[in-house]
C-alpha cells in the first residue's frame, strides 16, 4: 500500500490508495485560523460502504511533522490520558470516529447532548470529550497546545486547543443516559471519575496507541476495509459484544449472515466495558475457540478498542456509526443492546427494545442496516436454538443466565455443552477457578485498640494451618514501618496509606494469595476504592471490628488514648479525628465480649460458607 502525502495550506492530507475512488477532503468551514486540521484522507475501495461523512478521517501527522512537533513540545502543557481517553484517542486517530477531527468543543458537545448531532448536523450520539484537572486547565488558552501522553509518558498526540469549558455534567448525564443515577456505570464514570474542565480542539497524532496483546487481531478501519476488499466482502454484518460468545451467539450470528447473504465480523469491545465483565484476554481466547465452528472464510474476528458507556439506545446508534467507519453494512442489535441492566430497585435503565427502536429511526440516514434479534432459547428435543417466538408449542426449552454460569464456575460445576462448546467452557474455567482456589482480601477496619491486629494474627495462623495458599498480613503498624514510613495521620496521608495497602492486596489477590489487611482505615471513600481495586481480581470482604470507643480507650494497650486526650498525639482517630462507620461490611465483630480466637473462628466459618476455604482449621 503506497502513501501519497500532500500539504494544502494548513491541511496535511495523506492518501492511501487501496484501489477504487479517492475521497476528497471535506471543506474546512468556520474554523478559526489557529485551529489547523490535520487529516490523513484514506482512499477507499469503490464497493465498500462509505464512512460517516464520506471520508475516513485519520489524524496522524507525517513523520517529518512529528519530529517538528516533538521539538516544539518541550514547553507545552502535558496531560496523562485516562483509560477512557486513551480509547477515545485511538478511535479518533485511526478514523473509527470519522468524521470527528478532535475532542468536542462546547458547541459540538451542547448539540450532541441536546439533539444527538454535531453542530454541523452530522448524526453523533455520544460526547467525545477531553476532561482535564483545574490545574491543567489554568495553564491552557485557546490557540495553545496540549500534549497528550500515555501511562509511560510517551506523547501520542497534540490538541490544538480551541475551547476550554465547563459542562453541566448532570445535564449531560440526563441527556445522554436518561438518568443521573450513579448506579449506571456510564453516569458513575461521568459524575464521579471525570475531571471538571473539558478541552475541545483538533487532534494531531504522533504515534498509534501501543498494544502488545493480540496484535494480529487488531485492525484500523483502513486495515479492515483493505482486508474486506481483498476477501471480496462487500456485505458485512458486525456482531458487537462485551461478553464471551456461547452457542446461542454463534447460532444468531450464523442465522444473520445466512439470511442476509453477508459475511460476519465478530467485533468485540476490548477497551472499557462494564465493570465486572470477563477480562478481554479470556474473552478473546473464547472467541478464538469458537471461530473454527463457522463455515470457512465466512467470518472474521477483529478487536475494537472502544470505551463503552453502556448508554443503551444512544450507544447503539454510536456502535452503528463506528461499524460503518470500519466498513460494515449491517449491525446485529439484540435485546437491551449496550444496556447497563437495572438499578438497585430492580428497575431497568432502558426498555429491552429501546436501542432497536432508536437505531431503526436512523438506519436510513446512516446507511447501516440493523439486524434485530429476539431472545433465543435452546430446544432440547431438536438440540437447536430458536427465537423464543418460533418455538413449537409444548417443546421443553432450556436457558442459563449469566448469574447461573458464574455460579457454576465459582462452585466448580460443569457448564452444559448445550450452553457453550467445551473448548469455550475450558477457557472460562481456566480464568475462573472455583472460590477455594481464588485469591481474596480481608480488609479489617476499626479503632486503635479494637482488636484488629490480634484477630488478624490468629486468623493468619489458622489459614496457614489450613495450607494451600500463601497468606500475607498487612498490619497497620507493619505497613507504616515498611511501606508508609514517611506518612503522617492527615486525611490525605491516611488515604495514601490505605491505597498502598489496597494496591498490594490487589496484587496478592490477583495471584491467588490471601491478603489480611488490618489498618484503622477510618474513611469510607478510600475503603470503597480498595474494594473496587480488589473485587475484579478475586474475593473481597470487609471486617468491621466495631469495638466501642469507650472499650478501646479503657484498654489503651499502647497508652495512645491517654496521650491523645492530653493533646500530645494530634489527629488521633476517635478522639481528635473522625472514624466513619462502614456500611456494607461482610463481617462485623465486637470484641467487648469476644476473644480474638472466637472472632477469628467466626471469620473462618464465614469464609467456609462462602466457599473461599475448605475444611476447618
Ligand atoms: S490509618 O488511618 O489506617 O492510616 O492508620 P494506621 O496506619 O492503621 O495506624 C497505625 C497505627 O498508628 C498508631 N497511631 C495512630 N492511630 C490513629 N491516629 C493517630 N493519630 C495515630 N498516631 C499513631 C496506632 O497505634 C495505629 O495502630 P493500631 O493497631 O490501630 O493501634
Amino acid at each position: 500500500m503506497s502513501v501519497v502525502e500532500e500539504r494544502t495550506s494548513d491541511v496535511l492530507a495523506r492518501s492511501i490508495p487501496v484501489g477504487g475512488r479517492a475521497i476528497r477532503c471535506r471543506e474546512r468551514v468556520g474554523m478559526p485560523q489557529w485551529a489547523p486540521v490535520f487529516r490523513r484522507i484514506v482512499t477507499l475501495p469503490d464497493d465498500l460502504i462509505a464512512p460517516l461523512g464520506g471520508t475516513l478521517v485519520e489524524l496522524f501527522s507525517a513523520a517529518a511533522r512529528s519530529d517538528q512537533i516533538k521539538a516544539e513540545s518541550r514547553d507545552w502543557v502535558s496531560h496523562d490520558l485516562s483509560s477512557r481517553q486513551l480509547c477515545d484517542l485511538e478511535l479518533l486517530l485511526n478514523g473509527g470516529f470519522s468524521p470527528l477531527t478532535g475532542f468536542m468543543t462546547s458547541a459540538d458537545h451542547a448539540a450532541v447532548c441536546a439533539g444527538m448531532r454535531l453542530a454541523d448536523e452530522t448524526l453523533w450520539p455520544i460526547p467525545i470529550t477531553l476532561d482535564v484537572s483545574e490545574a491543567t486547565a489554568e495553564k491552557l488558552f485557546p490557540g495553545g497546545k496540549l500534549a497528550l501522553r500515555d501511562a509511560e509518558g510517551v506523547m501520542l498526540a497534540v490538541v490544538h486547543v480551541e475551547d476550554i469549558y465547563r459542562a453541566d455534567r448532570h445535564a449531560e448525564a440526563q441527556a445522554v443516559f436518561g438518568t443521573t443515577n450513579t448506579e449506571h456505570p456510564g453516569v458513575a464514570q461521568l459524575l464521579d471519575r471525570t475531571e471538571p474542565v473539558y478541552v475541545g480542539g483538533s487532534v494531531e497524532g504522533l504515534h498509534p496507541v501501543a498494544h502488545y496483546d493480540y496484535k494480529r487481531l487488531r485492525h484500523t478501519p483502513a486495515e479492515l476495509r483493505a482486508a474486506f476488499a481483498e476477501f471480496g466482502w462487500t456485505k458485512v454484518v458486525a456482531f458487537q459484544t462485551r461478553n464471551p460468545m456461547h452457542r446461542v451467539h454463534q447460532e444468531l450470528t450464523l442465522r444473520a449472515s445466512k439470511e442476509l447473504g453477508a459475511n460476519l465480523l465478530i467485533h468485540p469491545v476490548v477497551g472499557m466495558t462494564k465493570p465486572g465483565d470477563v477480562d478481554h484476554y479470556t474473552r478473546v481466547r473464547c472467541y478464538q475457540a469458537l471461530l473454527p465452528r463457522y463455515p470457512q472464510n465466512t467470518a472474521m474476528l477483529s478487536l475494537l478498542p472502544l470505551a463503552m458507556r453502556m448508554g443503551g439506545p444512544r450507544e447503539a446508534v454510536w456502535h452503528a456509526i463506528i461499524r460503518k467507519n470500519y466498513g460494515c453494512t449491517h449491525l446485529i442489535v439484540g435485546r437491551d443492546h449496550a444496556g447497563p441492566g437495572s438499578d438497585s430497585h430492580g428497575k431497568a435503565f432502558y426498555g429491552p427494545y429501546d436501542a432497536q427502536d432508536l437505531l431503526s429511526k436512523h438506519e436510513e440516514e446512516l446507511g447501516v442496516a440493523m439486524v434485530p434479534f429476539k431472545l433465543m432459547v435452546f430446544v432440547e428435543e431438536t438440540d437447536s436454538y430458536l427465537p423464543i417466538d418460533e418455538v413449537p408449542e409444548g417443546k421443553r426449552t432450556l436457558n442459563l443466565s449469566g448469574t447461573d454460569l458464574r455460579d457454576r464456575l465459582v462452585n466448580g460445576k460443569e457448564v452444559p455443552p448445550w450452553f457453550t462448546y467445551p473448548s469455550v467452557a475450558d477457557e472460562l474455567k481456566r480464568s475462573h477457578p472455583p472460590r477455594h482456589l481464588q485469591g481474596f482480601t480481608l480488609l479489617f477496619t476499626g479503632l486503635s485498640g479494637s482488636g484488629k491486629s490480634t484477630i488478624a494474627n490468629v486468623l493468619l495462623a489458622k489459614l496457614l494451618e489450613l495450607g494451600g495458599r500463601a497468606v500475607t498480613l498487612l498490619d497497620g503498624d507493619l505497613v507504616r514501618k515498611n511501606l508508609s514510613s514517611e506518612l503522617g495521620f492527615s486525611r490525605e496521608h491516611r488515604d495514601i496509606n490505605i491505597r498502598r495497602i489496597g494496591y498490594v492486596a490487589s496484587e496478592i489477590t490477583k495471584h491467588g494469595g490471601i491478603a489480611i489487611c488490618a489498618p484503622i482505615a477510618p474513611y469510607d471513600s478510600v475503603r470503597k476504592q480498595v474494594r473496587a481495586m480488589v473485587e475484579p481480581l478475586g474475593g473481597f470482604m470487609m471486617v468491621h471490628v466495631a469495638t466501642p470507643l469507650e472499650v478501646c480507650e479503657r484498654r489503651d494497650r499502647k497508652g495512645l488514648y491517654a496521650k491523645a486526650r492530653a493533646g500530645i498525639i494530634k489527629e488521633f482517630t476517635g478522639i481528635s479525628d473522625p472514624y466513619e462507620e462502614p456500611e456494607g461490611a461482610e463481617i462485623t465483630i465486637d470484641t467487648t465480649q469476644l476473644t480474638a480466637e472466637e472472632a477469628a473462628r467466626q471469620i473462618v466459618l464465614y469464609l467456609e460458607r462462602e466457599g473461599y476455604v475448605v475444611g476447618e482449621a
